[in-house]
């Protein structure tokens, strides 16, 4: 279903920050413009714009408002609601410019030009997608209120500033080393924003709701750049060929899938965003569907390296046969678990979330690693990590900051502040 909308633009000032912006940090989107047609026939060619949707829902659909129309001025929301929107903004457009930078990366590794304009028109989106969140500030002059100073300004100001390890989410802090990133990163990061981006079509605050549509969309495209790529990858390594091993795979998904379920907040929090009307679930009811779907995504690909041995196995009964395979450990007709991919548990290698698991040494199974009874100290829990995460990764700014934490943690018996991110 084609979804409707209006096109606008920003004030020039903005437009003009953001396309200085872009000839800094994404100067490839002059490349993509002119092969556009080249490698996307028949789809309009990208145009930096707004893009506005209808409202599903004239009136506020969940929370304390329910019933009450949608608020149309930012000066409606009372002090506490105005800058949890705010957050949310500030921290959803710093995805968009996150990944451009972490796309950027790693381009040159592409396995060829098709994918490497895919990415770059991934990359073009989510730089639509942050004139979009410009647009929702811009445009309504009332993020600029008396006693709270030029909320809007001041936001976008921030926003063009954000580098590398000064994002909002911990995902867009981490380096892309090669194609595998791109891959692996669209099929589970950007499936985060999907589910984020879904739950806020029902925005109580009706301009960043009638965003939503159009920016869905797009990222349909970004999750199956991401799942195709991925299952070629795992098809590959499986049959022996292509750049990657399937134990490659497996360590990127090890590194990305615990920041992508950290991106919904705290799994046992998120009432607040539910409150005001910005979202219709909780972080732990979001979260938990989100991990169905990449078992799912998983669990296809799965089935595809079972094909690869055997070819005329029907769906159900290779899907038997992975979960015997990964739940006994043991091989089964020819099929080893290291021939499978698996989904990490959510108590693995998490820094943000419940107590529980925050900081312990949880394996990919989430069992927790213990010696003499108590949980491993720290040094042997990065042991074992280096096992399993892609090895570059072990040399990042990310993980480096990490281990710090980690240490900190066994010491004080604290991580530090764990301040709420997307709600
Ligand atoms: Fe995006
Ligand atoms: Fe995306």
């Amino acid at each position: 279903m084609a979804i409707r909308y209006t096109v606008t633009t920003i004030s020039p000032k903005y437009h003009r920050a953001i396309l200085d912006w872009q000839r800094k940090n994404f100067p490839e989107l002059d490349i993509l413009l002119a092969y556009w047609e080249k490698y996307f026939p028949g789809l309009p060619r990208f145009q930096l714009v707004a893009k506005i949707g209808e409202l599903r829902s004239e009136v506020i659909e969940v929370g304390r408002y329910t019933g009450q129309p949608k608020i149309e001025r930012a000066a409606e929301m009372a002090g506490n609601m105005f800058y949890t929107a705010r957050r949310i903004i500030r921290a959803q457009c710093s995805t968009e410019f996150g990944s451009i930078e972490q796309h950027r990366m790693s381009l040159d590794t592409a396995p060829d030009d098709t994918a490497r304009f895919e990415i770059l028109r991934i990359m073009a989106e989510e730089l639509r997608h942050a004139y979009q969140m410009f647009w929702v500030l811009d445009h309504d002059p009332t993020w600029k209120r008396p006693g709270h100073g030029d909320v809007a300004a001041e936001t976008i100001e921030e926003l063009l500033a954000m580098r590398m390890g000064t994002h909002v989410l911990d995902a867009f802090n981490i380096e892309f080393r090669d194609f595998l990133d791109n891959a692996v990163y669209t099929a589970i990061i950007d499936l985060v924003g999907k589910y984020q981006l879904d739950m806020m079509q029902i925005f109580s605050y009706a301009p960043m709701a009638r965003s939503m549509g159009p920016m869905l969309g797009e990222e349909g495209f970004h999750m199956g750049f991401g799942r195709q790529a991925v299952k070629e990858l795992a098809v590959a390594a499986a049959r022996g060929q292509g750049a990657y091993s399937l134990e490659d795979i497996q360590r990127a998904i090890n590194k990305w899938y615990p920041r992508g379920l950290e991106m919904f907040g705290n799994e046992q929090a998120g009432e607040t965003a539910v409150a005001f009307g910005f979202k219709p679930k909780t972080n732990g009811q979001a979260q938990a569907e989100y991990s169905a779907e990449v078992e799912g995504i998983i669990e296809g690909v799965n089935i595809a390296l079972v094909r690869v041995r055997h070819p005329n196995m029907p769906p159900d009964e290779a899907r038997r046969l992975i979960r015997e395979v990964q739940s006994s450990g043991d091989s089964r007709r020819g099929i080893r678990p290291e021939d499978l991919l698996l989904v990490p548990s959510r108590r693995f290698f998490r820094r943000r979330g419940p107590e529980e698991y925050v900081f312990q040494p949880y394996d990919l199974r989430g069992d927790l690693l213990t010696e003499g009874g108590r949980p491993i100290p720290p040094e042997r829990y990065l042991a074992y990590l280096a096992r399993v995460l892609p090895e570059p990764y072990l040399a990042s700014e990310d993980f480096r900051r990490y281990a710090e934490r980690l240490k900190a943690y066994h010491e004080r018996g604290t991580g530090g502040p764990s301040p709420f991110w997307l709600m």
